[in-house]
C-alpha cells in the first residue's frame, strides 16, 4: 500500500484527471480570473533595503520574540523582492491569468505623507507589474494588506486618528497615478474586519491596543472600548476617500475597478432557536457587515447601532454621500466556518464570550468547541466547503448581487519537524479542500451569483503573521533555510484544473 501511495504522485502527473474533481467547469464564466494571492509583508522581505521605511509589522515583530509563535519576523520572508522573476516563472508555469499582490506603503512612502516618495520602491513595483503583464498575468493589487508606515502610528496614532484618511488618500492617489495604467483591479484594504479586532481589541496584532473582554496580556492599560469602532470608522472613510479619488480622477481614463476585501467566515446558528439565529445575525453584523453595510448602504448594521449606541461613531451627511455604493466589487476571503450560540440568555465560556460591544455571542470553532465540518490540525480552522456557497449566496442577497471575487481560499498545513519532504509535497488534503470549495463556488454561480474570479492562498509558503513560519499554505513548499521553492502536488492539480477550464469554456 505504501508503494502505491508513493507512486500516486507519478500517476497523478501522467493522469492528472485522477486528481481533478469532476465539477462542471463551464459553470465558471469566460474571462473568469483564476489566480494566486500574496501580500507584501508576507512575501517581500528586504525590510530595510533600497530606502524602504519601517512598517508597523517591522516595528511589531522587532519588539519581542514572543509576538510570533516561533519568534520570527518578515525581514526576509520568502525574499520575493529579490526573487520576483523566479516567482513569476512559477505563476506562468501554473498558467494562471491573474495574481493578487499588495504594495508595501512604507516601501514607496517611507514616512507616509510626511516624507519623500521612495523612487527605488516605485521602481520595484513597476518592474513587478511589467513582468507579470509580460506573461499575460493581470495584477490584482491591494493598497493595504495589514502593513502601513510606522511613522503614522507615532505621529498621530494611525487609524485612531482621522488624519489617517488624508494619509491613505495621498498614498492611494500616488498608486493610481503611477501604476493605474497597468492595474485594472484595485483593493483598498485587506480584511479590516480582522485587522481591527486583532489590533485594537485583543491586541495580538500591531498596534497592540486593547478593549473589551478579549484583551490579551500584551495590552496597554486603559485602551478605550471605543477604539476598535473608531479605527474601523477611519478605515471605512479612508476607503471611501480612495474610491472617490479613483472615480473622479482616474477611472474613466484607466478603466479599472475598485473594491475592498473582507474575511467572511461562515456563521451558522448552533440550534434552530430564535436566540441563536439572532446571535448569528449579530455575529455577521459585528464582522463583515460592519464594513460592507456603511460602504454600500451608508450606515452601520442596525444590530451594531442598537447594541453600541454612542460607542459607534456617526457618519456626517457629506460622508454618507461619499459612502453610497462605494465599491465596484466585493472581495471575499473564505476559509472556514463556525457555529454561533447566543450568550445573552446562555452563559458562555469566557474565552469565547464576546463583550457586550460585540453583541454577546459565542463562536464555537476548532478544538474547544463543537466543530462545524471537518477539522484541520490548525486549531481555528474547520473545513466546511458548503460555507463557500452559503457565504457567496448571503453576500449576493444582502448586497444586490454586487460583483464578487473570491480573493482568498486555501488550506493551512501545520508544520511539523518530523515531516519528510515527501510529506510536505504530497498535499492531497489541500487538493481535496480546494476542489470541494471550487465545486461549492460553482454551485453558487449556477444559482446566479455574480462571481468573477478565484485566488488561491497561496503561491508559496510564507510568513503567516503571528504564526510565523509554522503554518504552510503554498502550492510550492519553501525551505526557509535556503528559500528554495518546490512545487507540491497541488501545483500540478491547479494547473490541470485551469487547463481544463480553458478547454471547456
Ligand atoms: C487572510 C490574510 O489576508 C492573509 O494575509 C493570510 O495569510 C491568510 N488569511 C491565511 O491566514
Amino acid at each position: 500500500l505504501k508503494t502505491l501511495f508513493l507512486l500516486l504522485p507519478l500517476f497523478a502527473s501522467y493522469h492528472p484527471v485522477a486528481l481533478s474533481n469532476d465539477l462542471n467547469l463551464s459553470l465558471f464564466p469566460t474571462n473568469f480570473l483564476f489566480g494566486t494571492a500574496s501580500s507584501s509583508y508576507q512575501y517581500e522581505g528586504a525590510y530595510n533595503v533600497d530606502g524602504k521605511g519601517q512598517s508597523n509589522w517591522d516595528n511589531f515583530t522587532h519588539g519581542g520574540r514572543s509576538r510570533t509563535v516561533d519568534g520570527s519576523n518578515g525581514d526576509i520572508a520568502v525574499d520575493h523582492y529579490h526573487r520576483y522573476q523566479e516567482d513569476i516563472d512559477l505563476l506562468e508555469a501554473l498558467k494562471i491569468n491573474s495574481h493578487r499582490l499588495s504594495i508595501s506603503w512604507a516601501r514607496i512612502l517611507p514616512k507616509g505623507i510626511f516624507g519623500e516618495v521612495n523612487l527605488a520602491g516605485i521602481d520595484f513595483y513597476n518592474k513587478l507589474l511589467d513582468a507579470l503583464l509580460l506573461k499575460g498575468i493581470q495584477p490584482f493589487v491591494t493598497l493595504s494588506h495589514y502593513d502601513s508606515p510606522q511613522e503614522l502610528e507615532e505621529r498621530y496614532g494611525g487609524w485612531l486618528s482621522p488624519q489617517s484618511q488624508d494619509d491613505f488618500s495621498f498614498y492611494a492617489d500616488l498608486c493610481f497615478k503611477t501604476f493605474g495604467d497597468r492595474v485594472k483591479y484595485w483593493v483598498t484594504f485587506n480584511e479590516p474586519n480582522y485587522l481591527v479586532p486583532l489590533g485594537y481589541r485583543s491586541g495580538i496584532y500591531p498596534p497592540i491596543r486593547c478593549s473589551g473582554s478579549l484583551a490579551m496580556s500584551n495590552c496597554n492599560e486603559g485602551d478605550s472600548e471605543k477604539e476598535p469602532f473608531l479605527a474601523a470608522h477611519n478605515i471605512i472613510l479612508s476607503h471611501a476617500a480612495a474610491v472617490h479619488i479613483y472615480r473622479t480622477k482616474y477611472q474613466a481614463e484607466q478603466g479599472g475597478r475598485i473594491g475592498i476585501v473582507l474575511q467572511h467566515e461562515w456563521y451558522e446558528p448552533i440550534s434552530n432557536s430564535t436566540a441563536d439565529k439572532l446571535a448569528t445575525e449579530r455575529a455577521r453584523s459585528f464582522t463583515f457587515n460592519w464594513f460592507l453595510d456603511p460602504i454600500i448602504f451608508g450606515k452601520y448594521p442596525k444590530e451594531m447601532e442598537n447594541i453600541l449606541g454612542c460607542l459607534l461613531p456617526k457618519f456626517s451627511t457629506n460622508e454618507k454621500k461619499k459612502l453610497n455604493k462605494g465599491l465596484d466589487f466585493i472581495g471575499i476571503n473564505y476559509y472556514t466556518a463556525s457555529y454561533v450560540q447566543d450568550c445573552i440568555y446562555t452563559t458562555c465560556d469566557s474565552r469565547f464570550g464576546i463583550s457586550r460591544t460585540e453583541g454577546s455571542y459565542m463562536k464555537s470553532g476548532g478544538k474547544n468547541g463543537v466543530s462545524i465540518g471537518e477539522q484541520t490540525a490548525f486549531s481555528w480552522f474547520n473545513i466546511y466547503p458548503q460555507g463557500m456557497e452559503k457565504t457567496v449566496t448571503y453576500v449576493k442577497d444582502r448586497y444586490n448581487n454586487t460583483p464578487m471575487f473570491i480573493t482568498e481560499n486555501g488550506y493551512a498545513q501545520q508544520d511539523d519537524p518530523n515531516f519528510t519532504l515527501e510529506d510536505q509535497l504530497h498535499d492531497f488534503t489541500r487538493i481535496k479542500y480546494m476542489s470541494n470549495h471550487l465545486e461549492a463556488l460553482s454551485t453558487a454561480i449556477r444559482k446566479g451569483a455574480d462571481v468573477r474570479g478565484y485566488f488561491a492562498w497561496s503561491l508559496l509558503d510564507n510568513f503567516e503573521w503571528i504564526y510565523g513560519y509554522t503554518v504552510r499554505y503554498g502550492f510550492h513548499y519553501v525551505d526557509f533555510a535556503t528559500l528554495k521553492r518546490t512545487p507540491r502536488l497541488s501545483a500540478s492539480w491547479y494547473k490541470q484544473f485551469i487547463a481544463n477550464y480553458y478547454k471547456e469554456t
